[in-house]
């Protein structure tokens, strides 16, 4: 609990997060999935903009933070949050027409069963975006607090994406996959995949 409290700030709002929102623009007709949503970054930004969210979180004490932060926003029932991780989103299937994950690929415990998990969810042409920041490139504007201590951190599953692996996982899974690589987003270096579910988009 206390690894997340020290990053609450930039939990709470982050301009990564409003830029993978902004980049798959979810309309006020769709319903938006923020897989490991935290305490909210990406689904208050998504429910400005009209959409309904759908927020899965395994964290009890984030759950709790989001709700509070949902009340006090007044978003009524245009946030759904669940109990649920990457791998096991207890949604249904074809339910999703956009989905994202920020900064959370490399907390998943299976990659497969996560972008598995995620062909199920998202409808027929809904689109995906997955991003994790590159803490450990030296560019980073983090690097020095986050990123060189990270090896270390056995919290975390893989230290650091390939978004190749991922791109072959999606692609497996029946998704488009346009971007599979590095990208910076709000100017900080990035991981990206970036898919959609059933098109016939060419694969970048
Ligand atoms: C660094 S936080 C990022 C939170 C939020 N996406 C953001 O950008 O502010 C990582 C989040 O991933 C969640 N998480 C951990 N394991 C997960 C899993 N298997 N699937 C999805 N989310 C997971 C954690 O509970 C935590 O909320």
């Amino acid at each position: 609990m206390l690894r997340y409290l020290r990053h609450a700030p930039k939990m709470w709002r982050s301009e990564v997060n409003d830029a993978v929102v902004a980049r798959l623009a979810p309309t006020s007709h769709e319903t938006a999935l923020d897989i490991g949503a935290g305490i909210g970054a990406g689904t208050m930004a998504a429910v400005k903009s009209g959409s309904r969210v759908v927020a899965v979180e395994p964290t009890p004490y984030m759950r709790r933070i989001l709700q509070l932060r949902c009340v006090l926003a007044r978003v009524g029932d245009r946030v759904r949050i669940v109990d649920g991780t990457a791998e096991a989103t207890t949604l249904d299937a074809d339910t999703i027409d956009a989905g994202w994950a920020v900064n959370t690929m490399h907390h998943w415990t299976n990659l497969d069963a996560g972008v598995a998990e995620l062909a199920r969810v998202i409808a027929p042409g809904g689109r995906v975006l997955l991003v994790d920041e590159d803490f450990e490139d030296p560019t980073h504007p983090d690097f020095e607090s986050f990123g060189s201590k990270r090896a270390d951190d056995h919290s975390h599953h893989f230290p650091t994406v390939d978004p190749k692996v991922v791109e072959a996982a999606m692609k497996h899974a029946g998704m488009t996959v346009t971007f599979a690589g590095h990208d910076s987003i709000a100017g900080r270096p990035s991981i990206v995949v970036e898919a959609s579910h059933g098109s016939d988009q060419a694969s970048a």
